[in-house]
């Protein structure tokens, strides 16, 4: 089965086409970062306006990549929520209609189990059950997952999520965005011992986080440290590993309490290296393994939405021809495809 996949969730319009006997043909990005920096965040009709624009082009370009044509689709899979609702209904009124205008079913996919199901893209996926950390800019959440939409919900953030407090201090040290990488950037060349940065929640039992009260020590510390201005890296670094080590040491936790050897890391945050490298150490310790998506489809991308709308599609999951987008969506409402 061959399927066009369309990610338009936030900033990215992402395309690809997966085959199931063929693995990934092509994908192709298109990143929206130039056009919202200005305003320090994604601007919502911005976004709309400008996925409107770039679907078309891009969808060429991606068949010609691929060496495949319109004709040749099964199907068509678009993320159908959660996300911005303007940028998500571009998308499945794209997806939906070509997918009706081909006569080939048509599925909406959850955004985060896109990005939950990106590593099984790489050549040696992980096998079920598996323990999956999903790091966002809008999701902090630890799963069990015994199939494909067999996920418990372990833990999640209770405030902010964790990218969004990368974002958030990226702002505060007036680095560009996205914060993620610019505050990785940065920490690079700074003390990460020089501030005690709170790892929040890890004094108490259970697998929740929780980001907020780390990002407020940080502003405290922006406000009263003197010599702050010279060591603007210091702050990157010492954040970081706060937010590397809680993220880190609750994976250590999930995998002692359910017994299961494998962890899966994915979502924008997955790329961060020193995250990379300390769940390296521990799964080691542990006799354990630690999967993640290749760098370009660990943030927004049409591959994962491709391979996770390829999967339902093979168990006979079909959306109707009504065209409808959840902004918000729990993922645990999820079924597998069988009982949906
Ligand atoms: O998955 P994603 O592309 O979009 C959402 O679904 O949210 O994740 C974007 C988030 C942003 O908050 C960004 O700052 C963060 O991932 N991010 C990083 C890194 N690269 C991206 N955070 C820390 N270190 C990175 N290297
Ligand atoms: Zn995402």
């Amino acid at each position: 089965m061959r399927v066009l996949g369309i990610e338009t969730s936030c900033d990215e319009t992402g395309l690809a086409v997966y085959d199931s006997e063929r693995g990934l043909l092509a994908h192709s990005l298109y990143s929206q970062i130039a056009l919202h920096a200005d305003y320090g965040g994604v601007v919502p009709e911005l976004a709309s306006r400008d996925h409107v624009r770039k679907l078309i082009p891009l969808l060429r370009e991606l068949l010609a990549g691929a060496g495949t044509t319109l004709d040749e689709l099964d199907g068509v899979a678009y993320t159908a929520g959660p996300g911005l609702a303007g940028a998500l209904m571009v998308g499945a009124v794209f997806g939906r209609t070509l997918a009706w205008s081909l006569n080939i079913p048509a599925v909406g996919v959850h955004h985060m189990e896109g990005h939950l199901l990106a590593p099984m893209l790489e050549e040696k996926p992980p096998a079920f059950p598996f323990v999956a950390l999903l790091v966002s800019g809008g999701h902090t959440q630890l799963m069990r997952v015994d199939g494909i939409g067999r996920y418990e919900l372990l833990g999640e953030s209770i405030d902010d999520a964790a990218g969004e407090a990368f974002d958030k201090v990226a702002k505060m040290l007036k680095l560009d965005y996205p914060g993620g990488p610019a505050v990785a950037r940065l920490a690079e060349s700074g003390d990460a011992t020089r501030f005690d940065f709170p790892r929040p929640m890890l004094d108490r039992p259970g697998l929740d986080f929780s980001f907020s009260g780390l990002k407020t020590s940080v502003m405290n510390a922006l406000n009263t440290t003197a010599d702050y201005a010279g060591r603007p890296a210091d702050i990157a670094a010492s954040f970081q590993a706060a937010a590397v080590d809680t993220l880190a040491r609750k994976c250590e936790r999930a995998l002692k309490q359910t017994g299961v050897r494998r962890l899966v890391v994915a979502g924008g945050v997955s790329a961060n290296k020193l995250l990379r490298a300390q769940l390296a150490d521990m799964v080691s310790r542990r006799q354990a393994e630690v999967f993640y998506p290749a760098l370009p489809f660990c943030t927004d991308n049409g591959a994962m939405i491709a391979f996770a709308g390829c999967q339902r599609l093979l168990a006979g999951e079909r959306q109707g021809t009504d065209i409808k987008v959840r902004p918000r969506w729990p993922m645990t409402e999820l079924r597998t495809p069988a009982a949906s």
